[in-house]
């Protein structure tokens, strides 16, 4: 199918990679299309400025900066009226490190706050709960991750499931919380991201239910 991508940082990279692998026809959004293709290093795909990434394809993957996410999807509303956005982002202030510091929505969640702004795009969270080389390769780790799915449509659930299957995730390993208000749980796992790190140095981790 056409997916497109919003953001050419490590996560959409990895992403494009996996899903362009399985034949998907990617379109990566940037915030300015040919700075952004002439730093591009994923695999061969179509660029194009966010509104026309997300005007080419049925479902819109968010891999933005999650502080910043809000404004600008909600500048989008437009295009992306009928659409699945698959957020995968995690919404948090900045420490001085640039370590993921306190909760930018507490008692809510980003993913939430964009169902609530884009009333007419059905939004599906998933993939936030783990570093961006697992999202594609959950095989990878020496137990066996979970991912989780939040949202409140469970066609738009039905098809980010059948991308993560083609990301390698066994049915088995995905994890449906129910409700886009579930998200909340699953982003607020990012406050253990710096200690993780600190306490066991920088490795690619995932959380698991157990
Ligand atoms: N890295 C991980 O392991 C990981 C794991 C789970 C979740 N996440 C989440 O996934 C998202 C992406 O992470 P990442 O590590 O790929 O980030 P990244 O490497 O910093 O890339 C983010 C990309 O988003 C675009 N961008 C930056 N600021 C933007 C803005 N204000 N508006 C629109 N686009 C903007 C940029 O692409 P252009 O310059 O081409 O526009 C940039 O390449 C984040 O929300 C992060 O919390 C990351």
């Amino acid at each position: 199918m056409n997916i497109s991508i919003l953001g050419a940082g490590r996560v959409g990279a990895t992403l494009a990679a996996a899903l362009a692998a399985k034949g998907h026809a990617i379109t990566i959004g940037h915030r300015d299309p040919a700075a952004g293709a002439s730093q591009w290093k994923g695999p061969s795909v179509r660029h194009a400025s966010l509104a026309d990434a997300v005007a080419a394809s049925p479902l819109v993957i968010n891999a933005t900066p999650g502080d910043t996410a809000l404004p600008m999807l909600q500048a989008l509303q437009t295009p992306l009226q009928g659409k699945v956005l698959l957020d995968v982002s995690n919404a948090t202030e900045r420490t001085a490190n640039g370590m993921p510091g306190g909760l930018l929505y507490p008692n809510s969640s980003l993913a939430e706050h964009l169902q609530a702004a884009l009333p007419q795009t059905r939004v599906v969270k998933s993939l936030n709960t783990m570093i961006f080389t697992v999202m594609a390769a959950p095989q990878s780790l020496s137990s066996s991750p979970t991912v989780f799915v939040s949202g409140d449509d469970a066609d738009a659930k039905s098809q980010v499931k059948a991308l993560l299957a083609d990301l390698g995730w066994p049915a088995g390993q995905v994890l449906d919380l129910g409700g886009i208000q579930s998200a909340r749980a699953t982003e607020a796992m990012i406050l253990m991201v710096p200690y993780l790190i600190a306490a066991r140095g920088f490795k690619p981790f995932a959380l698991t239910v157990a």
